[in-house]
């Protein structure tokens, strides 16, 4: 008994590793380019993800534009850090909702933002990807719920 659960929670950590790499590697492949190796961004052309992105997932408002602008794209003007945003994002719809998630979670956790984290914060889920992804919305509509949210 003792250990099929030890078993059971090394399988389980495994896991947990799996899908951080995953989260890593698909940032790397997709999302790198522009937001940079270390989401540190590029001024006035891409945002930065590192220091912000944990900004946006303090209310559920928010956690759910930042899985819109993942899934549809964000079009529109934004301000980050006092630099102006005027670029398009695509969506990367895509992706699976595990493959979001875990890309989420890795820019939520990574660059130091773990430490930037709200106290409850509880990682996003593949179930929450899926139920914003039957919204069906423009990278515009996107916009306008960001514009909705009150960013700090
Ligand atoms: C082709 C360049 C490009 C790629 C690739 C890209 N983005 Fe973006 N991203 C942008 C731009 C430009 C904006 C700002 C859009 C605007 O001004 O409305 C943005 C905005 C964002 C935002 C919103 C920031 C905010 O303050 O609302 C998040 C989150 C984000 N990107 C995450 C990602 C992730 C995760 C990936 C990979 C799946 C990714 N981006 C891939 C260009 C890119």
């Amino acid at each position: 008994m003792k250990k099929t659960l030890l078993g059971l929670v090394a399988a389980l950590s495994l896991f947990g590793f799996a899908l951080a790499q995953n989260g890593s590697s698909l940032y790397q492949k997709n999302c790198a380019f522009c937001h940079g190796e270390t989401g540190q961004g590029r001024p006035g052309a891409f945002p930065p993800l590192a220091g912000h992105s944990v900004e946006l997932a303090t209310s559920p408002a928010g956690r759910a534009v930042l899985i819109q602008s993942v899934l549809f794209g964000l079009q529109g003007e934004i301000i980050v850090k006092d630099q102006r945003y005027a670029g398009v994002m695509p969506g990367y719809a895509q992706l699976r909702d595990e493959e979001i998630a875990s890309l989420l979670n890795f820019v939520l956790e990574a660059w130091g933002n773990d430490k930037l984290l709200p106290p409850g914060y509880r990682p996003i889920s593949a179930a929450e990807v899926a139920a914003e992804r039957s919204r069906r919305l423009t990278p515009l509509q996107v916009y306008e719920n960001r514009r909705r949210i009150n960013l700090r």
